[in-house]
């Protein structure tokens, strides 16, 4: 086959893949692999070669490009001539290379892995005799949660709303891990804003307020709306935990001036929200005790649902924001690790 029609091939065998993966779960070519953040990952890419010629690596290009999850902005991230020179590029420099586990292989790891991975590693692999394009989807554990302050509902213009995830260690989630989380199954019928500067909101069982019973799930979407002056809540992303999150262990209800230095007290600071949710989604945090967070919230974290703690389903749930004086609650903390 000349390098023309290979290339052709390759570029229609592209674009095939491309338009199957709009939307759909899966596919036979497509990969998903999940990563947390700080791990080094790899993502698989084996070499067919349908004419069973085999001459090794010789002659052969395997290319590594990564698009974004909505496939607008793509960008190489490594390219192997023959196995000889292999190149890394942008972000990637230096965190890439091949596994090379045998003459077939054509997998990549990954090192160091952030949220700004996340999207679609393509996988290219071009001789003369074969083409082969693979997607692989990665995606970096977490988890999104709704939040609003002590000031209530629909309080936050966008860029308090990027602070308002920060004080809870996180940050505002993507319009790709809101859509995850609602396949996932998060329903929620306030709108916030995302990332990319929309409000939007995840439906997972269709109903009056939230954009009619009889309305498809999904996500509504108010679009862009103006960053200074509109007022909405926020869908926050948390990451992996990088420390440990605990309930303190000590005798008394204290005030939120007291959890705070409780915590201090024990090596630890006060838990932020964001690492609740991640201590609960992503390690199965139960605790059917109602604690102080640094944001003065009083939430509790059940991924057991049982009677009188949250028995129709996991969840973290709020009490509120009780006056900081009142002496009612225990405490969560967090210890980052050094
Ligand atoms: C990832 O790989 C790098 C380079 O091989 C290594 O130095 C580092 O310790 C690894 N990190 C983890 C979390 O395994």
């Amino acid at each position: 086959m000349s390098t023309l029609l290979s290339l052709v091939l390759s570029l229609t065998l592209a674009s095939s893949v491309y338009s199957d993966t709009n939307g759909a779960a899966s596919q036979s070519s497509e990969n998903r692999v999940f990563a947390s953040h700080g791990s080094n990952v790899t993502l698989p890419c084996r070499i067919h070669r349908e004419y069973g010629v085999n001459f090794g690596r010789l002659g052969m290009k395997i290319k590594w490009t990564k698009m974004s999850m909505d496939e607008s902005v793509e960008e190489d991230v490594l390219e192997s001539m023959g196995g000889l020179h292999e190149n890394s590029y942008g972000s990637f420099q230096g965190r890439v290379h091949l596994l090379e586990e045998d003459d077939d292989d054509a997998s990549l790891i990954l090192t160091d892995v952030s949220q700004d991975d996340v999207g679609k590693f393509i996988c290219e692999v071009i001789d003369g005799f074969d083409d082969n394009i693979h997607v692989v989807i990665l995606e970096v554990q977490g988890v999104v949660f709704p939040y609003s302050p002590r000031l209530g509902r629909y309080n936050l213009n966008f860029h308090d709303a990027e602070q308002a995830c920060l004080g809870q260690d996180a940050t505002v989630a993507s319009f790709d891990q809101l859509y995850e989380a609602w396949r996932g199954g998060l329903d929620w019928c306030n709108a916030g804003w995302l990332s990319d500067g929309t409000v939007q909101y995840p439906i997972t069982n269709p109903r009056g307020p939230c954009g009619g019973a009889n309305s498809v799930a999904g996500l509504r979407n108010y679009g862009q709306r103006d960053k200074s002056s509109s007022r909405f809540d926020v869908f926050c992303f948390s990451g992996a935990l990088r420390g440990e999150f605990y309930w303190l262990v000590q005798p008394n209800r204290l005030t939120f001036a007291e959890a705070v230095l409780a915590c201090q007290d024990d090596g630890a600071e006060i838990a932020k929200v964001g690492q609740m949710y991640a201590a609960w989604k992503l390690n199965g945090y139960d605790r059917c005790d109602s604690g102080w967070l640094a944001d003065g919230s009083v939430r509790y974290p059940i991924s057991r649902p049982r009677k009188n703690c949250s028995p129709t389903e996991a969840a973290v749930r709020l009490v509120g924001f009780p006056d900081k004086k009142q002496k009612l609650y225990g405490v969560y903390c967090f210890k980052g690790q050094q």
